[in-house]
């Protein structure tokens, strides 16, 4: 099944530190946050992870761990069932949430199996990707009878990642020079979800990856893997790719594309992917927040001023992520739609 050699390993990832980069700038930034908002020095932290790397680790985050630990148990027995047993959560065209695999599609790129959820059941979101079509439509959790306890696991642990993502969001809020709680209320009926990723071990893994290098489209992307490892992050810099070194117990942050539009390139969404193992299989669960799908995206105005103009074009965040599901769904062969579609051209 496995076809072409994935064009992506045209760019090697050197893992031997390169003589010329300082030590700290072969990794990307870890931030404790425990002291919290009031603290000065944690908001520059952010602030330089964020221009520098658009990628950094917290600890100190405050995430009950007994209850990390429960879905990261619950999702491994999960993944563990016959395939029967979990294609009867299967996604399909009409419902995107649920189990996934993508060996049974031709998506032979992604070695891995997925299951998604949104936070708030139901999520609303446009029926369609058409600008003319006003339809709204909701999109309802499918949860599986076996391990019993995964739903419950499942929406414990959520709540955590909501409570850790308003925080974040209020750090990156002042990290821009903004009011804490600028941010906040695009995120009313968030379109937010949980994605459980378990990567197989793989036995050729120079054919394939986990996930092939994407950016990620929502505001902020809180990621928990497990001490395997395989992450990668483009190396702003010099376009390295840099492996994320597992911490254990701690989030891996990212800023997405609706960040890079509100803070007008200050803060850029950075291309990532996951090499596959060939001997261990993986977890990761990463939790996206996403505004509500009403949101319209563009450059804050607060950030810009007689010398420094919007460099996006307002667009709708509920059509421009149903263009990009639609799109990841059917596999086109066209390019997805990207953020840089709305960039005005100078
Ligand atoms: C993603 C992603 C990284 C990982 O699902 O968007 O980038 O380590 N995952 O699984
Ligand atoms: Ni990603």
């Amino acid at each position: 099944m496995m076809g072409d050699v994935n064009p992506d390993f045209i760019q090697p990832s050197d893992e031997r530190p390169s003589p010329s980069i300082s030590l700290e700038d072969q990794q990307i930034p870890v931030v404790d946050i425990s002291s919290s908002l009031s603290n000065e020095l944690t908001i520059r932290e952010i602030k330089e992870a964020c221009q520098k790397w658009g990628f950094f680790q917290v600890i100190g985050h405050g995430v009950s761990l007994e209850k990390r630990h429960k879905v990261e148990l619950a999702a491994r027995q999960f993944f563990a069932l016959p395939p029967e047993e979990k294609n009867k959560v299967c996604r399909d065209e009409c419902n995107p949430l649920g189990y996934y695999d993508s060996e049974h599609t031709k998506n032979v790129r992604d070695w891995k199996q997925i299951f998604d959820f949104t936070v708030l059941d139901p999520t609303l979101v446009p029926a369609s990707h058409l600008p003319q079509d006003e339809e709204i439509t909701e999109l309802r959790n499918q949860w599986p009878l076996y391990p019993s306890h995964f739903r419950v696991a499942c929406e414990e642990y959520t709540q955590e990642m909501v409570e850790l993502s308003f925080k974040l969001l209020e750090l990156i809020a002042l990290s821009l020079g903004l009011s804490a709680d600028r941010l906040s209320g695009y995120f009313k009926d968030h379109a937010s979800f949980v994605r459980i990723n378990y990567y197989p071990s793989c036995p050729f893994p120079h054919l394939a990856l986990g996930v092939g290098r994407h950016k990620d489209s929502g505001a902020l992307t809180i990621l928990a893997q497990d001490d395997v490892g395989g992450l990668e992050v483009k190396r702003k810099m010099d376009g390295e790719w840099i492996p994320v070194k597992p911490i254990p117990d701690a989030y891996i942050i990212n800023v997405g594309d609706v960040i890079q539009v509100w803070s007008n390139d200050r803060y850029e969404s950075v291309e990532h992917r996951v090499k596959v193992n060939p001997v261990k299989e993986r977890l990761s669960i990463p939790f996206f927040f996403n505004p509500s799908y009403y949101v319209m995206v563009k450059p804050l105005d607060e950030l810009l001023d007689k010398e420094e103009n919007a460099k996006y074009k307002e667009y709708n965040y509920g059509k421009f992520y149903s263009r990009r599901r639609l799109s990841d769904f059917k596999k086109l062969s066209a390019e997805n739609i990207q953020i840089h579609h709305f960039r005005i051209l100078e």
